[in-house]
Protein backbone atom coordinates (compact mmCIF):
# COMPACT_ATOMS: atom_id res chain seq x y z
CA UNK A 1 0.00 0.00 0.00
CA UNK A 2 2.69 2.24 1.04
CA UNK A 3 4.88 1.89 -2.07
CA UNK A 4 1.94 2.30 -3.85
CA UNK A 5 1.16 5.66 -2.57
CA UNK A 6 4.88 6.60 -2.82
CA UNK A 7 4.80 5.87 -6.13
CA UNK A 8 1.48 7.51 -7.34
CA UNK A 9 3.02 11.33 -5.73
CA UNK A 10 6.67 10.44 -7.66
CA UNK A 11 4.24 10.42 -10.98
CA UNK A 12 2.54 13.32 -9.88
CA UNK A 13 6.06 14.95 -9.43
CA UNK A 14 6.99 13.84 -12.76
CA UNK A 15 3.87 15.36 -14.32
CA UNK A 16 4.58 18.78 -12.54
CA UNK A 17 8.34 18.83 -14.17
CA UNK A 18 6.65 17.62 -17.29
CA UNK A 19 4.27 20.57 -17.54
CA UNK A 20 7.20 23.58 -17.10
CA UNK A 21 9.40 21.75 -19.39
CA UNK A 22 10.61 24.04 -22.11
CA UNK A 23 12.54 21.63 -23.90
CA UNK A 24 16.07 22.15 -23.20
CA UNK A 25 15.27 24.18 -19.33
CA UNK A 26 12.61 23.58 -17.15
CA UNK A 27 10.86 27.17 -15.53
CA UNK A 28 9.73 27.01 -11.77
CA UNK A 29 6.30 27.63 -11.85
CA UNK A 30 3.70 29.08 -14.92
CA UNK A 31 2.90 33.00 -14.65
CA UNK A 32 5.06 34.09 -11.32
CA UNK A 33 8.20 32.73 -12.97
CA UNK A 34 8.47 31.94 -16.65
CA UNK A 35 12.27 31.86 -17.53
CA UNK A 36 15.10 29.01 -16.10
CA UNK A 37 16.29 30.13 -12.70
CA UNK A 38 19.69 29.15 -11.53
CA UNK A 39 19.77 27.24 -8.39
CA UNK A 40 16.33 26.12 -9.24
CA UNK A 41 17.40 24.26 -12.71
CA UNK A 42 20.47 22.44 -11.29
CA UNK A 43 18.44 21.28 -7.88
CA UNK A 44 15.37 20.30 -10.63
CA UNK A 45 17.89 18.29 -12.38
CA UNK A 46 18.53 15.93 -9.81
CA UNK A 47 14.44 15.17 -10.13
CA UNK A 48 14.91 14.99 -13.97
CA UNK A 49 17.41 12.41 -13.51
CA UNK A 50 15.10 9.92 -11.87
CA UNK A 51 12.94 9.25 -15.32
CA UNK A 52 15.55 10.80 -18.11
CA UNK A 53 19.46 11.12 -17.64
CA UNK A 54 20.02 13.07 -20.93
CA UNK A 55 17.42 15.69 -20.05
CA UNK A 56 18.97 15.88 -16.33
CA UNK A 57 22.42 17.03 -17.81
CA UNK A 58 20.93 19.28 -20.41
CA UNK A 59 19.20 21.05 -17.95
CA UNK A 60 22.29 22.33 -16.21
CA UNK A 61 24.34 22.67 -19.36
CA UNK A 62 21.51 25.18 -20.95
CA UNK A 63 22.58 26.95 -17.88
CA UNK A 64 26.02 27.34 -18.24
CA UNK A 65 25.54 27.74 -22.13
CA UNK A 66 24.87 31.84 -20.98
CA UNK A 67 27.56 32.11 -18.27
CA UNK A 68 29.38 35.45 -19.11
CA UNK A 69 32.90 35.64 -20.13
CA UNK A 70 34.29 36.95 -16.52
CA UNK A 71 32.67 33.28 -15.24
CA UNK A 72 29.88 34.37 -13.45
CA UNK A 73 26.50 32.69 -14.07
CA UNK A 74 23.25 34.62 -14.01
CA UNK A 75 20.33 34.06 -11.77
CA UNK A 76 18.09 34.08 -14.58
CA UNK A 77 18.03 33.33 -18.08
CA UNK A 78 15.08 34.89 -20.40
CA UNK A 79 15.52 32.27 -23.42
CA UNK A 80 12.03 34.33 -24.23
CA UNK A 81 9.66 37.39 -24.19
CA UNK A 82 7.38 36.96 -21.27
CA UNK A 83 5.78 40.25 -19.60
CA UNK A 84 4.47 38.12 -16.74
CA UNK A 85 7.99 39.21 -15.10
CA UNK A 86 9.11 41.78 -13.72
CA UNK A 87 12.05 43.38 -14.24
CA UNK A 88 12.76 41.92 -16.88
CA UNK A 89 15.85 42.01 -19.77
CA UNK A 90 14.65 45.99 -21.02
CA UNK A 91 15.09 46.22 -17.25
CA UNK A 92 18.16 44.48 -16.59
CA UNK A 93 19.93 45.73 -19.91
CA UNK A 94 22.88 43.23 -19.23
CA UNK A 95 23.64 43.28 -22.99
CA UNK A 96 24.27 39.35 -23.35
CA UNK A 97 23.73 37.46 -26.94
CA UNK A 98 20.73 36.12 -24.80
CA UNK A 99 18.86 38.31 -22.17
CA UNK A 100 20.06 37.38 -18.79
CA UNK A 101 20.05 39.06 -15.11
CA UNK A 102 23.26 40.72 -14.09
CA UNK A 103 23.57 38.83 -10.75
CA UNK A 104 23.74 35.62 -9.06
CA UNK A 105 22.60 32.68 -7.18
CA UNK A 106 23.60 29.83 -4.52
CA UNK A 107 26.18 28.07 -6.41
CA UNK A 108 24.97 24.56 -5.90
CA UNK A 109 26.03 22.96 -9.56
CA UNK A 110 28.51 21.45 -8.31
CA UNK A 111 26.76 19.64 -5.70
CA UNK A 112 24.05 18.80 -8.28
CA UNK A 113 27.15 17.48 -10.74
CA UNK A 114 28.17 15.69 -8.92
CA UNK A 115 24.97 13.60 -7.71
CA UNK A 116 24.25 13.17 -10.92
CA UNK A 117 27.31 11.16 -11.79
CA UNK A 118 27.37 9.23 -8.43
CA UNK A 119 23.89 8.15 -9.37
CA UNK A 120 24.09 7.60 -13.29
CA UNK A 121 23.10 4.69 -14.58
CA UNK A 122 24.89 5.70 -17.80
CA UNK A 123 28.34 6.16 -16.41
CA UNK A 124 29.69 7.02 -19.83
CA UNK A 125 27.89 9.33 -20.59
CA UNK A 126 27.59 11.23 -17.40
CA UNK A 127 31.36 10.98 -17.63
CA UNK A 128 31.54 12.94 -20.86
CA UNK A 129 28.81 15.38 -20.00
CA UNK A 130 30.60 16.39 -16.36
CA UNK A 131 33.71 16.84 -17.65
CA UNK A 132 32.46 19.44 -20.38
CA UNK A 133 30.28 21.29 -17.23
CA UNK A 134 34.05 20.80 -14.69
CA UNK A 135 35.88 23.89 -16.16
CA UNK A 136 32.44 25.93 -16.63
CA UNK A 137 31.90 25.40 -12.77
CA UNK A 138 35.39 25.90 -11.62
CA UNK A 139 35.55 29.47 -13.63
CA UNK A 140 32.19 30.37 -11.57
CA UNK A 141 34.06 29.01 -8.23
CA UNK A 142 36.87 30.92 -9.66
CA UNK A 143 34.96 34.32 -10.46
CA UNK A 144 33.20 34.36 -6.56
CA UNK A 145 36.52 34.09 -4.91
CA UNK A 146 38.03 37.04 -6.72
CA UNK A 147 34.93 39.14 -6.95
CA UNK A 148 32.75 38.65 -3.96
CA UNK A 149 35.65 37.99 -2.06
CA UNK A 150 38.42 40.51 -2.87
CA UNK A 151 40.42 40.89 0.07
CA UNK A 152 41.05 37.24 0.01
CA UNK A 153 38.75 36.29 3.60
CA UNK A 154 37.89 33.00 2.34
CA UNK A 155 33.86 34.15 2.10
CA UNK A 156 31.95 35.78 -0.44
CA UNK A 157 29.53 38.54 -0.16
CA UNK A 158 26.08 38.72 -2.08
CA UNK A 159 25.63 42.10 -2.84
CA UNK A 160 21.62 41.93 -3.55
CA UNK A 161 18.60 40.07 -1.78
CA UNK A 162 17.83 38.15 -5.16
CA UNK A 163 21.78 36.37 -5.19
CA UNK A 164 20.96 34.67 -1.94
CA UNK A 165 17.94 32.54 -3.29
CA UNK A 166 16.40 33.57 0.01
CA UNK A 167 15.49 36.87 -1.65
CA UNK A 168 12.93 38.55 1.46
CA UNK A 169 14.72 37.47 4.42
CA UNK A 170 14.80 39.31 7.96
CA UNK A 171 18.71 38.87 7.17
CA UNK A 172 18.47 41.57 4.45
CA UNK A 173 16.67 44.26 7.29
CA UNK A 174 18.96 45.96 8.96
CA UNK A 175 21.27 46.58 5.93
CA UNK A 176 18.46 47.73 3.83
CA UNK A 177 18.60 51.02 5.32
CA UNK A 178 21.34 51.70 4.09
CA UNK A 179 20.18 51.52 0.26
CA UNK A 180 18.62 54.26 -1.15
CA UNK A 181 15.86 54.84 -3.09
CA UNK A 182 15.84 58.16 -4.50
CA UNK A 183 16.31 57.88 -8.14
CA UNK A 184 14.14 54.66 -8.70
CA UNK A 185 12.72 54.73 -11.95
CA UNK A 186 8.54 53.78 -11.61
CA UNK A 187 7.91 50.31 -12.33
CA UNK A 188 4.79 48.24 -11.76
CA UNK A 189 5.34 44.96 -9.95
CA UNK A 190 3.78 41.73 -11.38
CA UNK A 191 4.39 39.23 -8.55
CA UNK A 192 1.67 40.45 -6.88
CA UNK A 193 -0.94 39.54 -9.83
CA UNK A 194 0.33 35.91 -9.49
CA UNK A 195 0.49 35.66 -5.50
CA UNK A 196 -0.74 37.02 -2.47
CA UNK A 197 0.63 40.23 -2.09
CA UNK A 198 0.29 39.33 1.63
CA UNK A 199 3.04 36.77 1.35
CA UNK A 200 5.08 38.98 -0.89
CA UNK A 201 8.05 41.91 -0.35
CA UNK A 202 6.41 44.99 0.70
CA UNK A 203 7.28 48.31 -1.68
CA UNK A 204 9.53 49.17 0.53
CA UNK A 205 11.80 46.63 0.05
CA UNK A 206 11.25 46.48 -3.61
CA UNK A 207 12.31 50.11 -4.25
CA UNK A 208 15.58 48.78 -2.77
CA UNK A 209 15.89 45.66 -4.69
CA UNK A 210 15.16 48.27 -7.85
CA UNK A 211 17.60 50.89 -6.60
CA UNK A 212 20.14 48.25 -6.34
CA UNK A 213 19.76 47.37 -10.25
CA UNK A 214 19.79 50.22 -11.17
CA UNK A 215 23.07 51.31 -9.40
CA UNK A 216 24.87 48.16 -11.05
CA UNK A 217 23.39 49.13 -14.52
CA UNK A 218 25.00 52.07 -14.12
CA UNK A 219 28.30 50.57 -13.48
CA UNK A 220 27.95 48.60 -16.53
CA UNK A 221 27.53 45.29 -14.89
CA UNK A 222 31.56 45.44 -14.47
CA UNK A 223 31.76 42.97 -11.88
CA UNK A 224 35.27 43.85 -10.94
CA UNK A 225 33.48 47.05 -9.82
CA UNK A 226 30.10 46.04 -8.55
CA UNK A 227 31.29 44.54 -4.92
CA UNK A 228 33.05 47.35 -3.15
CA UNK A 229 30.38 50.01 -4.62
CA UNK A 230 27.32 48.22 -3.47
CA UNK A 231 26.21 49.45 -0.08
CA UNK A 232 24.74 46.08 0.29
CA UNK A 233 27.69 43.38 0.92
CA UNK A 234 26.53 40.88 3.46
CA UNK A 235 28.64 37.24 3.78
CA UNK A 236 25.06 34.58 4.19
CA UNK A 237 26.61 31.62 5.92
CA UNK A 238 24.37 29.30 3.84
CA UNK A 239 25.08 30.92 0.51
CA UNK A 240 28.95 30.00 1.72
CA UNK A 241 28.11 26.59 2.62
CA UNK A 242 26.60 25.62 -0.69
CA UNK A 243 29.20 26.93 -2.27
CA UNK A 244 32.03 25.00 0.01
CA UNK A 245 30.13 22.00 -0.62
CA UNK A 246 29.90 22.42 -4.09
CA UNK A 247 34.01 23.42 -4.50
CA UNK A 248 34.28 19.99 -2.22
CA UNK A 249 32.20 18.02 -4.47
CA UNK A 250 34.05 19.09 -7.73
CA UNK A 251 36.70 18.34 -6.00
CA UNK A 252 36.19 14.86 -5.64
CA UNK A 253 34.62 14.57 -9.38
CA UNK A 254 37.54 16.26 -11.04
CA UNK A 255 40.03 13.71 -9.02
CA UNK A 256 37.30 10.90 -9.92
CA UNK A 257 37.97 12.37 -13.83
CA UNK A 258 41.57 12.93 -13.77
CA UNK A 259 41.25 16.56 -13.70
CA UNK A 260 43.97 17.58 -10.74
CA UNK A 261 44.07 21.12 -11.34
CA UNK A 262 40.49 21.69 -10.90
CA UNK A 263 40.67 19.47 -7.60
CA UNK A 264 43.34 20.81 -6.44
CA UNK A 265 41.66 24.73 -6.65
CA UNK A 266 38.76 23.77 -5.42
CA UNK A 267 39.69 21.73 -2.27
CA UNK A 268 42.03 24.75 -1.45
CA UNK A 269 38.74 26.63 -1.70
CA UNK A 270 36.38 24.66 0.30
CA UNK A 271 39.15 24.23 3.28
CA UNK A 272 40.03 28.07 3.12
CA UNK A 273 36.09 28.37 3.58
CA UNK A 274 35.43 26.35 6.17
CA UNK A 275 37.89 27.72 8.53
CA UNK A 276 36.40 31.38 7.38
CA UNK A 277 33.20 30.26 8.21
CA UNK A 278 33.71 29.70 11.90
CA UNK A 279 33.76 33.75 12.23
CA UNK A 280 30.26 33.21 11.71
CA UNK A 281 29.38 31.46 14.66
CA UNK A 282 26.99 32.05 17.47
CA UNK A 283 26.84 30.34 20.32
CA UNK A 284 23.89 32.13 21.94
CA UNK A 285 21.63 31.50 18.49
CA UNK A 286 22.71 27.88 18.42
CA UNK A 287 23.74 28.49 14.86
CA UNK A 288 25.78 30.84 12.48
CA UNK A 289 24.57 34.42 11.65
CA UNK A 290 25.05 36.56 8.75
CA UNK A 291 27.90 39.13 8.47
CA UNK A 292 27.19 42.43 7.29
CA UNK A 293 30.66 43.50 5.51
CA UNK A 294 30.12 46.93 5.80
CA UNK A 295 30.32 47.75 8.82
CA UNK A 296 31.96 44.55 9.79
CA UNK A 297 29.43 43.13 12.22
CA UNK A 298 26.91 39.83 12.75
CA UNK A 299 23.73 40.28 11.72
CA UNK A 300 21.45 39.23 15.24
CA UNK A 301 18.74 37.56 12.76
CA UNK A 302 18.23 33.69 13.41
CA UNK A 303 17.46 32.27 10.09
CA UNK A 304 17.56 29.31 7.71
CA UNK A 305 20.54 30.71 6.19
CA UNK A 306 22.86 29.98 9.90
CA UNK A 307 21.39 26.24 9.66
CA UNK A 308 22.53 25.45 6.19
CA UNK A 309 25.85 25.36 6.61
CA UNK A 310 25.14 21.62 7.97
CA UNK A 311 25.51 21.45 4.06
CA UNK A 312 28.76 21.97 4.37
CA UNK A 313 32.29 19.98 6.65
CA UNK A 314 31.89 22.19 9.08
CA UNK A 315 33.10 21.07 12.27
CA UNK A 316 31.01 18.36 13.96
CA UNK A 317 29.99 20.04 17.66
CA UNK A 318 28.41 23.05 15.08
CA UNK A 319 26.31 19.92 13.35
CA UNK A 320 25.35 18.83 16.94
CA UNK A 321 24.37 22.35 17.85
CA UNK A 322 22.71 23.09 14.67
CA UNK A 323 20.49 19.66 14.86
CA UNK A 324 19.74 20.74 18.51
CA UNK A 325 18.37 23.98 17.50
CA UNK A 326 16.42 22.30 15.21
CA UNK A 327 14.92 20.26 17.56
CA UNK A 328 14.05 23.27 19.59
CA UNK A 329 11.92 24.89 17.04
CA UNK A 330 10.45 21.27 15.63
CA UNK A 331 9.06 22.07 19.40
CA UNK A 332 7.31 24.56 18.06
CA UNK A 333 6.84 24.22 14.75
CA UNK A 334 4.10 21.78 12.64
CA UNK A 335 6.29 21.52 10.30
CA UNK A 336 10.21 21.97 9.73
CA UNK A 337 12.44 23.67 8.85
CA UNK A 338 11.13 27.27 8.72
CA UNK A 339 12.72 29.77 7.45
CA UNK A 340 13.05 31.80 10.29
CA UNK A 341 13.48 31.12 13.89
CA UNK A 342 9.67 31.44 15.51
CA UNK A 343 11.11 32.71 18.68
CA UNK A 344 11.79 36.27 16.88
CA UNK A 345 9.52 38.70 16.77
CA UNK A 346 9.76 39.40 13.32
CA UNK A 347 9.31 35.77 11.97
CA UNK A 348 6.20 35.90 9.77
CA UNK A 349 4.66 32.39 8.92
CA UNK A 350 3.21 33.66 5.67
CA UNK A 351 5.40 35.82 3.98
CA UNK A 352 7.78 35.33 1.55
CA UNK A 353 11.43 33.50 3.98
CA UNK A 354 10.31 35.05 6.74
CA UNK A 355 8.81 32.00 8.22
CA UNK A 356 8.06 29.46 5.44
CA UNK A 357 9.29 26.26 5.02
CA UNK A 358 11.09 25.79 1.73
CA UNK A 359 11.59 21.97 0.48
CA UNK A 360 14.96 22.82 -1.57
CA UNK A 361 16.40 24.08 1.58
CA UNK A 362 15.17 21.09 3.58
CA UNK A 363 16.56 18.99 1.49
CA UNK A 364 20.55 20.31 1.61
CA UNK A 365 19.77 20.77 5.92
CA UNK A 366 18.79 17.19 5.33
CA UNK A 367 21.24 15.43 3.64
CA UNK A 368 23.93 17.47 5.53
CA UNK A 369 22.80 15.66 8.73
CA UNK A 370 22.33 12.34 7.42
CA UNK A 371 25.68 12.56 6.27
CA UNK A 372 27.18 13.65 9.81
CA UNK A 373 25.15 10.73 11.53
CA UNK A 374 21.95 12.96 12.61
CA UNK A 375 19.50 10.82 10.98
CA UNK A 376 17.01 11.13 13.55
CA UNK A 377 16.72 14.69 12.91
CA UNK A 378 17.03 14.52 9.13
CA UNK A 379 14.15 12.24 9.00
CA UNK A 380 12.20 14.41 10.93
CA UNK A 381 13.01 16.75 8.19
CA UNK A 382 12.22 14.56 5.43
CA UNK A 383 8.71 13.03 7.47
CA UNK A 384 7.86 17.06 7.25
CA UNK A 385 8.21 17.50 3.49
CA UNK A 386 6.66 14.08 2.51
CA UNK A 387 3.43 15.42 4.57
CA UNK A 388 3.05 18.59 3.14
CA UNK A 389 2.92 17.44 -0.11
CA UNK A 390 0.48 15.11 0.79
CA UNK A 391 -1.71 17.59 2.28
CA UNK A 392 -1.02 20.57 0.29
CA UNK A 393 0.55 19.61 -3.17
CA UNK A 394 3.25 21.17 -4.93
CA UNK A 395 3.54 24.80 -3.75
CA UNK A 396 6.44 27.13 -4.06
CA UNK A 397 6.54 27.43 -0.01
CA UNK A 398 4.45 26.32 3.05
CA UNK A 399 3.37 27.86 6.48
CA UNK A 400 5.14 26.17 9.23
CA UNK A 401 2.11 26.00 11.68
CA UNK A 402 -0.85 25.18 9.45
CA UNK A 403 1.07 23.69 6.33
CA UNK A 404 -1.24 26.11 4.27
CA UNK A 405 0.23 26.27 0.01
CA UNK A 406 1.61 29.71 -0.17
CA UNK A 407 3.26 31.34 -3.47
CA UNK A 408 2.91 29.70 -6.73
CA UNK A 409 1.35 26.59 -7.46
CA UNK A 410 2.80 23.27 -9.62
CA UNK A 411 6.03 24.35 -8.63
CA UNK A 412 8.91 22.67 -10.74
CA UNK A 413 11.99 22.14 -7.31
CA UNK A 414 9.55 21.32 -4.86
CA UNK A 415 8.33 18.40 -6.97
CA UNK A 416 12.01 17.23 -7.88
CA UNK A 417 12.52 17.43 -4.06
CA UNK A 418 9.64 15.00 -3.68
CA UNK A 419 11.37 12.89 -5.90
CA UNK A 420 14.20 12.81 -4.21
CA UNK A 421 12.56 12.32 -0.79
CA UNK A 422 10.84 10.23 -1.77
CA UNK A 423 13.55 7.93 -3.17
CA UNK A 424 15.57 8.19 -0.04
CA UNK A 425 12.93 6.75 2.00
CA UNK A 426 12.31 3.94 0.48
C1 LIG B 1 12.15 33.24 -5.77
C2 LIG B 1 13.06 32.58 -4.75
C3 LIG B 1 14.35 32.13 -5.43
C4 LIG B 1 14.00 31.24 -6.61
C5 LIG B 1 13.00 31.91 -7.55
C6 LIG B 1 12.48 30.95 -8.62
O1 LIG B 1 12.71 34.40 -6.27
O2 LIG B 1 13.32 33.44 -3.69
O3 LIG B 1 15.17 31.45 -4.52
O4 LIG B 1 15.15 30.90 -7.31
O5 LIG B 1 11.89 32.35 -6.83
O6 LIG B 1 11.90 29.83 -8.04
Amino acid sequence: MISLAVNETIARAVEVLRENDHGDYTIPTKGLYPFQWNWDSCLTALGLAHYDEARAWTEIETLFAHQWPDGVVPHIVFHVLNDSYFPGPEIWRTNRPTATSGITQPAVAGFAVRRLFDRAKDKELAAERARALLPKIDAWHRWFYENRDPRGEGLVAIIHPWESGRDNSIDWDDAFERVPTEGVEAYTRRDTLHADPAHRPTKAQYDRYLWLLQHFRALGWDNAKLHDASPFQIVDPGFNAILIRSAADLADLAETLGEMEIAKANRARAEKGLLAMERLWSDAHGQYLCLDRVIGKLVDSASVGGILPVFSAIPKPRIAAIAATIERIAGKARYIVPSHDLDDPRFDAKRYWRGPVWLVVNYMIADGLAASGHTQVAQRITRSSVDLIAESGFAEYYDPLSGEPLGGGRFTWTAAMVIEFLKSER
